[in-house]
C-alpha cells in the first residue's frame, strides 16, 4: 500500500515537472515573439475574420489573404478544406513577417460530416460515454479536414422552449449540464492537444445566453448572482475544470454589462476565480454590438472589451481598426495588448501549431477518416438511444415486422434535409437516411405505404423566413394541400397502423429561430386530426429541435416517439427502435410544457409561499385559471417497451454528521419483457435554507441495463459536497438541518426521505 503511494507520488511529481518544463519553454517562445513583434502585428493576433462558410451576421470579412500577409490575422474559420487550408497557412508562415501559424476554427457541433443528434437530443442519452464518443469522431473528421479548433460545446442553460438554441445544448439542467461539459471537451481534446486528431473546445456561450428573456434569440438577460452560480454557470465552470481550451463570450448582458465588455465576468470570475488559463474569443461582432447595447463608439467598446480580457476579436475588426489608436491616446495599455496576443499565441503553441503547422492540414485523410462504416454505425447507435418514448398505449410499440400493412405518413417521412438538424455546416443531407429507407432496411418483408399527406407548413411567408440565405431548405409541394391529405387518407385507409412522422423542419430551430407558437406546423396538424379521425392506432414519430406543445396529440395519439433530429443515420435508427431492435432509453433533459403560457416551467423551480400542486384552480394559490402548473412530460420523462419498477428507497442513516458518506439505495426491476435501460436519478433538496432553494435538483444517475426479469439494486454516494450550494453572500458550502433525498425515473415520480444532516456530532 505505501509502496504504491509512493509510486503514485513520484509519477505525480514527474508529470508536474514535465509540465513546469512544458509550461517554461512555451513562456520562452512567447516571450521571444513578443520581442519581435510590432503593435500591428499583435493586434493582427487578436482578430479571427469569417471565409468560406455562410456568416451569421451581417458583416462578412473582406481581403483576407492580404491580411494575413501583412500579419493582420491570427485565425480564421469557415473552411474545411485541408487543401486550401494549406495554402493559406503557407501564406501565413512563408510570407508574414512573423511567420506566426493560424488556427482554423468551425462550428463543428454535434459531428463534422457524420452527424451525430441535435445537442437536446444527445443529453437526452443521459450518457457520458457516448456524448465523449460523438465529440471524438467529430474530432477526428474534422481535423481530417484541417479543422483545429471548435465553436463547441454550447453549455448554455435553457429554461424557455421558445429560444430556437434550446436544441444546441443540453436543457434545463446544471448538473446534467456540467456532465455533458465535461464528456465534451475530453471528446474533443483528447489528452494531449498537439496530437493532429484533436480540436480544441471552446466553451460559448459565456454566460447566461440561454436566460434570453421571452425565449428571443440575442434578447436580454435578467439573472441575478445566487441563481447565476447556482443554476446558469456550473457547466461552463465545469467545463474550464476539464481544461477547455478557449471560450466564447455571449451578446447579452449579464447583470446589466454586456458580456463582451464584462471584467467580472472575464476576468474575476473566469481567470482568477476558475482559473482559466485559455484564451476568450467574442461571439460573431459581439464587440460592434456593444455600441446598439449603449456603451459607445467602435473604438470606445473595443477597448473595453480587451480590458475586460477579451483576447480575440470574431469578424467584427474593432480590435484591428481602433486598438492602435487607443493605445496612442492612452486609452489601453500595451501590457493588455500583449496579455491577449500571449494567450493567442500560448493556445497555437498547446495544439502544436508552432513544431508543425500542417500537422492537421494532410490531404490525404479526408477519404480515410470521413463518413466511415464505423462513424455511421455509432451515429445510428447514439441517435437510437437519444430518443425519447412519451406514450405508447397499449404497447403498440414496437411494431411487427412482417404481418401488418404500415402507412407511413407526412413530410418527414421520405425526407432526408431535415434529419440532420440544425448546425450542420459539413454536413450532407443527401447523405442522410430517410424513415422510409431505414424501414426498408430494417424491416425489408414489411408491407408498407407512403404518402407526404402535408407541407411542412403551408405558410409562405414563414417558408421564406425559415429559407435563409436563399436556400430552399422548405417548398411548397406542387400537389394542393387537398390532394395531398386526399392520397394520405386513401393510403391510411389500406393500412392496420398508421406511423405520422411529422414535426419541425432544420430550420424551425437553431440560431435566431425562437417561436412563439411551440406546437407541430398547424398543416402537419391538420393532417394528423385527419389521421386520427379514421379511428387507427396512430404513432406520432416526432422531429423537434425543442420542446412542444402536445396536449392534443398526447390525448389522441397511440404512441409519441420524440426522435429530435436524429442525425446522418437517422432513419436506420428510428426504424431500429419502431420495429423494436432497440428499446428506447432516451431521457428528456428538458421539461415540455402543456401550453406556451406555462413558459418558463422548468423542474427546480423555487418554491413560492402559495405553492400549488392540484389540477384546478384554487383562489389565492399561486396557479392558472386556465391550466394546471404541472407540465406535460416532466424533466426526466420517457418511458421504454418494458416498464421499470422502483421500490422503496433506503437510505443508509436518518442522522447524519459532518464529512459522512449516506448511502441512498433502491432496487429498480425489469418487469417487461424487452431488456432495456434505464436512467435511475437521484434528487436532493434543502427545503430550509439561509435562501430559497428549488423543490428539487438532480445530485446524481445512473444509466442501466436490465434483462427482463432481472432486478438490480442501485447506489448512489452522498456526501455533504451534493449538499452544497452558493448563499447570498456567494459563498459555497452547505448548510446543517434537513435534507429531502429521493430516487425516481423522472423528476416528478420521486418518493422522498427526510435525513437530518449536522455538521458536527452533537456533544
Ligand atoms: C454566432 C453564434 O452565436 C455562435 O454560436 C457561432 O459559434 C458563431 N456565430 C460562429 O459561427
Amino acid at each position: 500500500m505505501k509502496r504504491t503511494y509512493t509510486i503514485l507520488l513520484l509519477l505525480i511529481g514527474i508529470l508536474l515537472q514535465k509540465s513546469v518544463a512544458q509550461d517554461a519553454k512555451m513562456k520562452a517562445h512567447v516571450d521571444g515573439l513578443l520581442k519581435k513583434m510590432t503593435i500591428e502585428e499583435k493586434i493582427g493576433q487578436l482578430n479571427l475574420p469569417v471565409a468560406g462558410w455562410v456568416p451569421t451576421g451581417t458583416t462578412v470579412s473582406k481581403d483576407t489573404e492580404d491580411k494575413i500577409k501583412s500579419g493582420q490575422v491570427g485565425g480564421m474559420f469557415g473552411y474545411y478544406d485541408p487543401v486550401r487550408m494549406k495554402a493559406i497557412q503557407k501564406i501565413a508562415v512563408e510570407q508574414s513577417r512573423m511567420k506566426i501559424p493560424l488556427f482554423f476554427g468551425l462550428d463543428v457541433i454535434h459531428g463534422h460530416r457524420t452527424i451525430f443528434p441535435i445537442p437536446l437530443g444527445m443529453a437526452a442519452t443521459w450518457d457520458m460515454a457516448l456524448v465523449e464518443k460523438s465529440a471524438r469522431i467529430a474530432a477526428q473528421e474534422a481535423t481530417a479536414e484541417g479543422l483545429n479548433w471548435t465553436f463547441s460545446p454550447m453549455v448554455d442553460i435553457a429554461r424557455d422552449p421558445r429560444w430556437g438554441r434550446i436544441s444546441e445544448g443540453n436543457g434545463e439542467d446544471p448538473f446534467l449540464g456540467s456532465a455533458i461539459a465535461r464528456a465534451m471537451v475530453k471528446g474533443y481534446q483528447g489528452d494531449d492537444l498537439t496530437q493532429n486528431n484533436t480540436l480544441m473546445a471552446c466553451v460559448k456561450h459565456y454566460a447566461l445566453y440561454g436566460g434570453a428573456e421571452a425565449g428571443r434569440d440575442y434578447n436580454t438577460v435578467d439573472i441575478g448572482r445566487s441563481s447565476m452560480f447556482n443554476y446558469w454557470l456550473p457547466p461552463y465552470k465545469a467545463a474550464v475544470e476539464a481544461g477547455a481550451g478557449s471560450i466564447m463570450t455571449s451578446f447579452n448582458v449579464v447583470d446589466e454589462v454586456p458580456a463582451t465588455a464584462n471584467r467580472w465576468l472575464m476576468t474575476d470570475l473566469l481567470r482568477n476565480q476558475w482559473g482559466f488559463k485559455g484564451f476568450v474569443v467574442t461571439d460573431y461582432t459581439a464587440i460592434n454590438e456593444m455600441t446598439a447595447h449603449g456603451l459607445g463608439d467602435l473604438q470606445a467598446v473595443s477597448a473595453l472589451a480587451l480590458k475586460a480580457g477579451v483576447d480575440m476579436d470574431m469578424v467584427g475588426e474593432g480590435f484591428l481598426t481602433t486598438l492602435k489608436k487607443s493605445y496612442d491616446e492612452g486609452k489601453v495599455k500595451m501590457a493588455d495588448i500583449d496579455l491577449a496576443c500571449r494567450r493567442i499565441l500560448e493556445a497555437k503553441w498547446k495544439m502544436g501549431l508552432f513544431k508543425d503547422p500542417y500537422a492537421r492540414l494532410d490531404e490525404s485523410r479526408p477519404a480515410k477518416e470521413i463518413m466511415t462504416p464505423e462513424n455511421r454505425k455509432a451515429s445510428r447507435e447514439i441517435a437510437a438511444r437519444s430518443f425519447v418514448l412519451l406514450k405508447n398505449e397499449n404497447q403498440i410499440l414496437p411494431l411487427a415486422k412482417t404481418g401488418k400493412t404500415v402507412a407511413f405518413i407526412g413530410p418527414l417521412a421520405d425526407n432526408h434535409r431535415d434529419m440532420l438538424g440544425t448546425w450542420v455546416i459539413a454536413g450532407e443531407w443527401e447523405k442522410s437516411v430517410s424513415v422510409m429507407e431505414g424501414v426498408k432496411n430494417v424491416a425489408p418483408q414489411l408491407n408498407t405505404l407512403h404518402s407526404k399527406g402535408a407541407n411542412i407548413t403551408d405558410d409562405t411567408a414563414f417558408i421564406h423566413r425559415l429559407n435563409f440565405f436563399n436556400q430552399p431548405m422548405v417548398t411548397l409541394d406542387p400537389i394542393s394541400p387537398e390532394t395531398m391529405l386526399r392520397n394520405a387518407l386513401e393510403a391510411s385507409a389500406k393500412a392496420d397502423i398508421i406511423v405520422a412522422v411529422l414535426g419541425e423542419s432544420q430550420s424551425m430551430s437553431g440560431e435566431s429561430s425562437s417561436r412563439t407558437d411551440i406546437g407541430i406546423p398547424e398543416s402537419q396538424r391538420k393532417l394528423l386530426e385527419e389521421l386520427v379521425k379514421t379511428g387507427k392506432p396512430v404513432v406520432l414519430v416526432l422531429f423537434t429541435g425543442r420542446p412542444l406543445t402536445l396536449e392534443w396529440e398526447d390525448a389522441h395519439c397511440a404512441a409519441i416517439l420524440n426522435v429530435w433530429a436524429p442525425g446522418t443515420e437517422a432513419g436506420n435508427a428510428i426504424a431500429d427502435v419502431l420495429f423494436g431492435d432497440v428499446n428506447p432509453s432516451g431521457k428528456l433533459t428538458a421539461t415540455f410544457p402543456r401550453t406556451v403560457g406555462q413558459i418558463p416551467n422548468y423542474y427546480n423551480h423555487k418554491p413560492t409561499g402559495r405553492p400549488y400542486n392540484g389540477s384546478y384552480q384554487t383562489k389565492f394559490q399561486s396557479n392558472y385559471l386556465d391550466s394546471p402548473n404541472y407540465p406535460l412530460y416532466p424533466f426526466g420523462y420517457g418511458i421504454g417497451y418494458s416498464p421499470f419498477t422502483y421500490e422503496e428507497m433506503k437510505l443508509s442513516s436518518a442522522k447524519m454528521s459532518g464529512n459522512g458518506t449516506l448511502t441512498a439505495s433502491v432496487k429498480v426491476s425489469n418487469v417487461g419483457k424487452f431488456a432495456g435501460e434505464e436512467v435511475v436519478q437521484l434528487y436532493l433538496s434543502d427545503p430550509v435554507a439561509s435562501i430559497s432553494r428549488p423543490v428539487r435538483e438532480l445530485k446524481g444517475f445512473q444509466k442501466i441495463m436490465l434483462q427482463p426479469g432481472e432486478s438490480k439494486v442501485v447506489e448512489f454516494k452522498i456526501t455533504p459536497e451534493l449538499l452544497k450550494f452558493y448563499n447570498y453572500e456567494l459563498k459555497y458550502d452547505w448548510e446543517p438541518g434537513e435534507f429531502k433525498i429521493g430516487i425516481g425515473g423522472n423528476a416528478r415520480d420521486v418518493k422522498e426521505q427526510v435525513v437530518n444532516w449536522e455538521k458536527s456530532v452533537r456533544p
